[in-house]
């Protein structure tokens, strides 16, 4: 009996020390416990795409009309929905920090001369506001309309760092930079969508809104500051405003649904300051691929049995538990408007800039 419970104690230590979000141990109770916390949803995520990976499919069709916008994209999980999107024959316009490299990492994956859909790449820093601005210009001056805004961009359990306008990081790449996105392209969706064919947002958030906190009285991390306590809170932020956001639209009639999704637990490279980076091999084979994760972002961008169903939140094809804070609007709206106030936005799409 001992020697069964000293292997399984030390399995579960071995899995902690290569699974934990920094490569080094944590430092206090509230670092142990916020890994105890990422360790077991990132367990029951990893069962989750095991138990459902039957589910997690999507079927592409010709949609040659429609214009779709994705953050990042240039690797990882975004690169593999831009392969579906232009085997969609789509106009796919991508918003990345290297538009050079960008271009060159799409065409290594398609054959831009031969592929039906058409590849546009242009610059963006997600986590700056004013390139923010720049790239929702060239978006407005080219294209009348927006089918498909999808979210990808992100980091994930990066150091402390503030961008040029003072948000941390994670904050202003995952949350707060796609959510000004969204609201300055709001009438290029407005236009795209009609009634049964809706313009959609996708906002790829993570299974481990589960474990966020909007910390109101520290949002930016400037009193304590641990990475994986800010990265739970941005994607737990990119969920309230997503349920608030859908339910604002349909006040308002609008043929735009907005959507969250948990692409999957993925080997990518946004695990670069985690302790998995030294079980490379242990990662591939446990781990979703690249294409995988990208399947529940794109069947929610494109699905037609997902039309009314704007609001929801995605994994492996299906709909999925969330933080219990989204099933509350005014809490929903609390994020909402608190972003607003951030953004100094008026009326959410509707500013004039
Ligand atoms: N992988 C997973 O297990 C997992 C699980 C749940 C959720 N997600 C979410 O899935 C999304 C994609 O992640 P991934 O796994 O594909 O990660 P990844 O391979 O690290 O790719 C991240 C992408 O985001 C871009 N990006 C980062 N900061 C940016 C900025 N300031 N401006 C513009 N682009 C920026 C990166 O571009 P650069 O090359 O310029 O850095 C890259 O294209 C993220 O939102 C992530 O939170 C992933």
């Amino acid at each position: 009996m001992l020697t069964i419970l000293t292997a399984i104690f030390i399995s579960l230590f071995v899995m902690f020390y290569f699974f934990k979000t920094s490569k080094e141990m944590p430092k206090n109770w509230y670092e142990w416990k916020t890994e105890f916390r990422f360790q077991y949803v990132g367990a029951v995520g990893l069962v989750h795409d095991l138990i459902y990976a039957s589910r997690d499919k999507v079927a592409l069709y010709p949609q040659n009309d429609k214009v779709a916008v994705i953050t990042g994209g240039n690797r990882g999980i975004g690169l593999k929905i831009i392969e579906k999107l232009l085997a969609c024959e789509m106009t796919v316009v991508m918003g990345c920090r290297d538009p050079k490299a960008g271009e060159k990492a799409v065409s290594q994956l398609v054959n831009l001369s031969k592929t039906k859909g058409k590849f546009v790449c242009e610059a963006l820093d997600v986590g700056e506001l004013s390139s923010v601005l720049a790239f929702t210009k060239f978006v407005k001056e080219n294209y009348k309309k927006v089918d498909i805004l999808i979210n990808n961009a992100g980091i994930m359990f990066a150091p402390l760092h503030k961008t040029s306008e003072g948000f941390e990081s994670h904050f202003a790449v995952n949350y707060l930079g796609h959510f000004f996105l969204t609201h300055l392209l709001m009438p290029q969706l407005k236009a795209a969508g009609s009634k049964g064919r809706s313009a959609r947002v996708v906002n790829v958030s993570s299974v481990v809104n589960l474990i966020g906190r909007i910390n109101y009285k520290d949002i930016n991390g400037d009193k304590y500051y641990y990475p994986a306590t800010a990265y739970n809170q941005s994607k737990l932020a990119q969920i309230l405003a997503t349920r608030h956001l859908n339910k604002m639209l349909r006040e308002q009639n609008a043929n735009v649904e907005i959507f969250a999704v948990h692409p999957g637990v993925v080997d990518t490279d946004l695990f670069e300051y985690s302790a998995t980076t030294s079980v490379p091999l242990l990662k591939k084979l446990i781990f979703k691929t690249p294409e995988r994760g990208s399947r529940t972002i794109v069947y929610a961008a494109i699905d037609p049995s997902l039309e009314g169903k704007g609001g929801s939140y995605l994994s492996n094809g299906g709909k999925s538990p969330f933080h219990p804070d989204a099933k509350n609007p005014e809490k929903c709206e609390k994020l909402f408007k608190f972003t607003c106030d951030l953004l100094k936005i008026k009326e959410f799409g509707n500013d004039k800039i």
